[in-house]
């Protein structure tokens, strides 16, 4: 049973939700062009305008099992133009498609309506082709705060939960993303915290967000928490006036999402059906490869002919040490390629490691007049990939905050 209902309040408040997380959620979510990408559960189409508009190149394909929503779903890519949407009536775990038959796909709050998510993202696994990705984007009920804070606000959001509990599902998966992609089998999953902050400076946000996104949910299980007697109705109604005093002019809300991606752990050199999550990242990933690649042939093209050649006690036996440790480097360089955000701190020692390296070389420069040309080209081979690195890296995603 799906806890929310397909009512036109509802329609409306998938919309809200989706404009007032829209660059939360699809702001680093574009698809390649020629790639296949499958909407899981797209219900009213709120997701799927934005994965058409931001992916123009991607066909998308989008699915699901309630025929009312989907209806709307098709009058809503309609009246957007979009042309590269196709829809499908059917049922998660009876879908008709080969495996490997897709090249990406997209999930939004449906694992927390299912009784089984880890066999839903098992059987969406099975329709990726290699190299493909999945995102999944879902909430956390229990990540609600606000102010004033309010102990009856918090019982009736509890009914919310307990509701969708009962109807097996999970209103606060999001904190569990990471290990549900996991004991589903995808590798080195990447999950983000999504915050969302609103007060008085934010009143679009006060309006979409914290009262027909969040306050309107909670209202609506109001006749089922009655009728299965978890709560009474004063405190029910005391609890939702109580979040809609968040919405007032020193109120303040606060919630997170979570965003998981998993993308192929193969390495492409070339052109590769990779999730590209914008530009920034795509450029990284083109450093990382080239500076991993090129490491790794510098260090083990000396060792190789200091080795042939034969070693001699006389020469340094330092050098070749540092070589090996470059050379190892260059290749975990190539691995952080794969995903970038989950090797940030492989990336910055690489980037600080660098910048040493090219500071001690510069001093040497300064010191050795007779060798200053090719120590300053050290000095310029080794820090510009470094600050290529250090502009590019993926920052601390920690708190990102919509406005
Ligand atoms: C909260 S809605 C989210 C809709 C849309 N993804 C969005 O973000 O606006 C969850 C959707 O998942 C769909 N759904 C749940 N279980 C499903 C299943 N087994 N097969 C297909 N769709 C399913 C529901 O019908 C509903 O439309």
């Amino acid at each position: 049973m799906y806890v929310h209902g397909y009512g036109e309040r509802e329609s409306e408040r998938l919309l809200a939700q989706a404009a007032s997380v829209v660059r939360l959620l699809h702001g680093d979510t574009r698809f390649p062009p020629g790639s296949r990408v499958l909407e899981v559960g797209c219900g009213t189409g709120a997701q799927t305008v934005s994965l058409g508009r931001n992916s123009p190149g991607a066909q998308i394909v989008a699915f699901d099992h309630a025929i009312a929503a989907l209806a709307r779903a098709i009058a809503r890519v309609a009246a957007a133009g979009l042309s590269n949407v196709e829809f499908l009536h059917a049922d998660l775990f009876a879908l008709p498609f080969d495996a490997e038959s897709f090249d990406h796909t997209f999930i939004c709050f449906v694992l927390e309506h299912l009784s089984n998510p880890i066999t839903a993202l098992r059987l969406v696994k099975q329709l990726l082709k290699p190299g493909g990705s999945v995102t999944v984007f879902e909430g956390d009920h229990g990540s609600a705060y606000f102010h004033p804070d309010s102990e009856i606000a918090h019982r009736a959001i509890a009914c919310q939960v307990e509701l969708q509990q009962r109807a097996g599902g999970n209103a606060c998966i999001g904190r569990q993303l990471y290990p549900l992609l996991a004991q589903a089998g995808y590798e080195a999953p990447c999950v983000t915290p999504r915050v969302v902050y609103v007060d008085a400076t934010t009143p679009d946000l006060v309006d979409s967000f914290t009262r027909k996104t969040f306050t309107w949910m909670v209202e609506a299980v109001r006749e089922e928490a009655l009728a299965a007697r978890i709560i009474d109705a004063a405190t029910f109604d005391a609890g939702i006036r109580d979040l809609y005093r968040a919405t007032e002019s020193d109120g303040v809300f606060c919630y997170t999402f979570f965003k998981g991606v998993q993308q192929s752990q193969r390495i492409y050199l070339g052109r590769a059906p990779m999730a590209v999550t914008s530009k920034r990242e795509r450029a990284l990933q083109v450093v990382l490869v080239l500076w991993g690649v090129l490491t790794v042939v510098a260090n083990v093209y000396p060792l190789v002919t200091a080795f042939l050649a034969g070693l001699r006690p006389t020469a340094g036996t330092t050098a070749p040490m540092f070589w090996t440790m470059y050379a190892t480097l260059g290749v975990f360089l190539v691995l952080a390629a794969r995903n970038p955000s989950a090797y940030r701190s492989l990336i910055a020692f690489a980037v600080w490691s660098s910048f040493a390296h090219a500071a001690v070389m510069a001093l040497m420069a300064i010191q050795l007049p007779t060798r200053r040309g090719e120590l300053l080209v050290g000095v310029a081979v080794t820090a510009l990939p470094a600050v290529l690195l250090f502009v590019l890296a993926p920052r601390k995603e920690t708190a990102l905050a919509t406005s």
